[in-house]
């Protein structure tokens, strides 16, 4: 009898596919939540009522009594074409920065031949969580030399292959003092369990078990919480803001995890 349990195990070269599709996944995850954020913006909402309501005076739309009930109801047409264009412009506008986020991490060294890059630190290593063998979640920690390198390998005007070759190569061993949290990423049902802490848990011990380890680094999106919110309970905190995203600006932070601060977590 098989018994229901989750499990973190480590990357293998099978899950190639499976990984590059769940980071690619991750990645456009706050283009959802821009685009429902400007939805209920109070600019747009005030923009959409104005451009409903002067299309239905327009079309002399509005209830009259004479008429019947079902063709009182065409004002709500009104309103559903100008949600419309509303709606596709906002996501053209934001799409672009969720897109090249999504590409660059797919064109990054890290996911050319993802066993062979983490294998280059004793400290760097990528998991996935299973529960019942169906995929949940999955981390990766890089503290290569090259764990602070935004570096691509192929330009972004090619496609992101599979099987592209890196240009420099990526065979140098050693550690880094600062390691880099590279995808963490955990299925929407999931998220209620707290798995992600688990996750993260496991990959902060797995770095600082390697004694020239000093911090970890991390980006936490204001548009994705439930990372910000397991990293702040590990212990990260806000270092700086790495660059804003979509049409309202969306901060993307870099959080930091000092060796002490989470071996004073340990003792506590
Ligand atoms: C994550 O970002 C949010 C705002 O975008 C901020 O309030 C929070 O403190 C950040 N958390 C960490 C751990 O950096």
């Amino acid at each position: 009898m098989s018994e229901s349990a989750a499990r973190i195990r480590p990357f293998q070269p099978s899950d190639q596919k499976l990984v590059r599709f769940y980071v690619g996944k991750s990645r456009m995850e706050g283009l959802t939540s821009a685009n429902v954020r400007v939805y209920t913006n109070f600019f747009v909402l005030a923009i959409w009522i104005a451009l409903s309501s002067a299309f239905v005076h327009y079309m002399q739309w509005w209830p009259r009594r004479e008429k019947g009930l079902l063709e009182n109801l065409s004002p709500l047409s009104a309103f559903a074409c100008m949600a419309l264009p509303i709606m596709f412009i906002t996501d053209w506008v934001n799409r672009p920065d969720f897109e090249k986020s999504m590409n660059d991490a797919l064109r990054r060294p890290d996911l050319v031949d993802t066993a062979i890059y983490y294998a280059r630190s004793p400290a760097s290593g990528f998991w996935i969580l299973e529960f019942n063998d169906r995929f949940v979640g999955l981390i990766a920690v890089d503290a290569s030399l090259d764990s602070t390198s935004d570096e691509v390998v192929v330009g972004s005007d090619k496609p992101a292959e599979e099987n592209a070759k890196p240009a420099k190569s990526y065979s140098t061993k050693g550690t880094s003092n600062v390691a880099t949290i590279r995808h963490f990423y955990v299925e929407e049902p999931y998220r209620t369990a707290s798995v992600q802490d688990d996750l993260l848990e496991h990959a902060i011990k797995h770095a600082f078990a390697e004694k020239e380890v000093e911090r970890i680094r991390a980006v936490n999106e204001s548009l994705v919480p439930y990372i910000g919110e397991a990293l702040h309970r590990q212990g990260f905190v806000s270092a700086s803001v790495l660059e804003t995203v979509g049409v309202l600006n969306w901060h993307v932070h870099e959080s930091v995890l000092e060796r002490k601060v989470w071996e004073s977590k340990q003792k506590a």
